[in-house]
């Protein structure tokens, strides 16, 4: 097994690996190890079905069911992300976010695997935060550190739903739920909990405002660090081709699929994992 990193701050390629064959305790420790230090992992030429991806999942954490998401009849924490080639509308995830980073206990990391992909375009970028944080000016810093940031679940709120034309998956995705609208509190600056690296926890398409200031008051300071938490320097672009797994830590990251690929169609089969919640690490253990 080779492990190459993608970029300097994010993401690694996996080769040398089948994970049709069954995952020794080891080798899912190896995997735990290196999705923890390199956030975002690569596995080319996979192509699993139903149950390996499931247990290539188990690995990570515990199945968590995506209560936004419809999952399939047989396998409710499985969700199919599609785009047909006739839709025109928005595509799942096409904003830079951190999955369901609105709840309570946000998923630890995600299981992505390319069924049938674009013959360009369809790709996703990712983010690490803990570079973002490591980059940010020390007057940031202080503001952030100590402070919470409050999310909504906007697209599946009432209260700041978008206009039904730029809902992406309708009919996949559940929507309309006040629970959604419901005020979250988590840290600005989050400790991985398993390594402890910091990182900022905020994101466009969820974070709402920062603790102790109106949503005016936030917004300026919001938008400057969604644009340094994005810059280029701390991402990697993966490019899909079918049978591709792609597993992300989202304590860490943010992601954003790229909708690009209009007149062809695009199918990705998901699982998100849990295990550790944003409180679990209490710094100096
Ligand atoms: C997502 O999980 O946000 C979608 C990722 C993708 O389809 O590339």
């Amino acid at each position: 097994m080779q492990i190459a990193p993608i970029t300097g701050n994010i993401g690694a390629e996996i080769s040398g690996l089948n994970l049709k064959q069954s995952i020794s305790s080891d080798l899912g420790g190896t995997l735990r190890d290196a999705l923890n230090h390199y956030l975002v992992l690569v596995l080319r030429d996979q192509h699993l079905d139903v149950s390996e991806h499931q247990r290539l999942s188990e690995v990570f954490g515990k199945p968590m069911i995506n209560p936004y998401a419809r999952g399939s009849d047989t396998h409710p924490e499985m969700t199919y992300v599609i785009k047909e080639a006739d839709e025109r509308s928005g595509v799942f995830g096409g904003g830079w976010h951190t999955d369901l980073s609105f709840l309570e206990r946000p998923p630890s990391g995600s299981v992505l695997c390319a069924l049938e992909v674009p013959p360009h375009g369809g790709d996703t970028l990712f983010c690490s935060q803990q570079a973002a944080w490591d980059s940010l000016a020390q007057p940031l810093c202080n503001l952030l550190e100590n402070r919470n940031a409050i999310h909504v679940g906007k697209p599946y709120g009432i209260k700041w739903a978008p206009p039904l034309e730029e809902q992406s998956m309708r009919g996949t995705t559940r929507r309309g739920d006040p629970d959604a609208d419901r005020e979250r509190f988590h840290p600005a600056v989050l400790a991985h909990p398993v390594t402890g690296r910091q990182g900022l926890y905020i994101n466009p398409t969820y974070t709402l405002r920062l603790d102790g200031m109106s949503e005016v008051e936030s917004r300026p300071i919001l938008e400057s660090l969604f644009g340094h938490s994005t810059q280029p320097e701390f991402c990697c672009r993966i490019r899909w081709a079918k049978g591709m797994v792609v597993i992300w830590d989202n304590f860490s990251t943010q992601h954003y699929a790229v909708n690009d690929y209009h007149g062809f169609r695009r199918e990705m089969r998901r699982t998100a994992f849990t295990g550790y919640s944003i409180t679990d690490f209490t710094p100096g253990q």
